[in-house]
């Protein structure tokens, strides 16, 4: 695997593939890999000629300095997995090249960064699109690819790409999860052995929304997800919405949408988790 740290060799490897008629897949990343991300990198094998991985720490995306200074890192095990995965260059940025001087562009979110992570995470997501756009604006892929896990990152991006006429593919790829529910996150690794037991009561809240949805009303629905919450101690709920699948606004009914989502946050001690199912008619 290849290791490429200055953003013109990135640029210059790019257009080498390019050149040679290859398609680019592209999986931006920060680092403290998971089988999460992994499935993104075996997903971009399957379909690119070429996959590159990014591990950046977007300053950018963080409201709290104490997060950024707190965020796993761990470069050799990083490494290490992309290469026995297969990806073909692992892109390493730093801050003064990626954003080389320049100021960060306000983009218009048309009210998804009001919402749900909105309100407790000011200027995260105009912070990762601003750094999607510099990774996009070095790799020039063909595909990109992002967790659904983060589907109000996922929203935020889509739309911003179709905004600009960005002209790469944004793929969602689907929540890789434990064998009890839980989603993989690196913050997972931060859980006690008493918080790891009750985290998967997230999951377990999703499917009873899940499981009503379209058959009851949407606040029946997220009652039966905060009934299951509440019988487990450990979580501090932040938020459980059902919401439109695009703009992320809380729904009050279903009206004649075929498709929504639950979107749920919550701590476990110091250990804040999110995650999501997208319900279907
Ligand atoms: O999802 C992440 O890990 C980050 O938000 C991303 C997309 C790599 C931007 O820094």
């Amino acid at each position: 695997m290849q290791v490429v740290e200055d953003v013109l060799a990135m640029a210059v490897w790019s257009a080498a593939r390019r050149r040679a008629g290859q398609t680019i897949g592209f999986v931006p990343t920060m680092g403290a890999l998971h089988e999460g991300h992994l499935a993104l990198v075996d997903q971009a094998l399957g379909t690119c000629d070429a996959v590159v991985a990014s591990v950046f720490v977007n300053p950018l995306q963080f409201n709290n300095p104490e997060d950024l200074r707190k965020y796993p890192r761990q470069p050799d095990q990083d490494r290490a997995l992309l290469e026995s995965r297969g990806c073909h260059t692992l892109f390493l940025p730093t801050k003064e090249g990626i954003y080389d001087g320049s100021i960060p562009k306000s983009y218009d979110l048309a009210g998804l960064d009001e919402v749900l992570e909105g309100p407790s995470r000011p200027g995260h997501f105009q912070g990762v699109v601003n750094v999607v756009e510099r990774l996009f604006h070095y790799t020039r892929p063909d595909q990109a690819l992002f967790g659904e896990k983060d589907r109000q990152q996922l929203a935020v991006i889509r739309l911003i790409a179709q905004r600009e006429r960005w002209p790469e593919q944004i793929i969602g790829c689907p929540t890789v999860r434990a064998s009890d529910g839980l989603a993989l996150s690196s913050r997972n690794a931060r859980l006690t052995p008493e918080e790891r037991a009750a985290a998967p009561a997230l999951y377990r809240s999703l499917c009873a929304v899940e499981h009503r949805a379209f058959e009851h009303s949407v606040g029946r629905c997220r009652q039966a997800g905060m009934e299951i919450l509440a019988s487990e101690p450990m979580v501090q709920l932040d938020y459980l919405e059902i919401a439109h699948p695009l703009t992320l606004q809380p729904l009050a009914d279903w009206g004649s949408l075929d498709e929504a989502s639950v979107l749920i946050a919550a701590s476990f001690g110091n250990v804040r988790l999110i995650d999501n199912l997208t319900l279907r008619r």
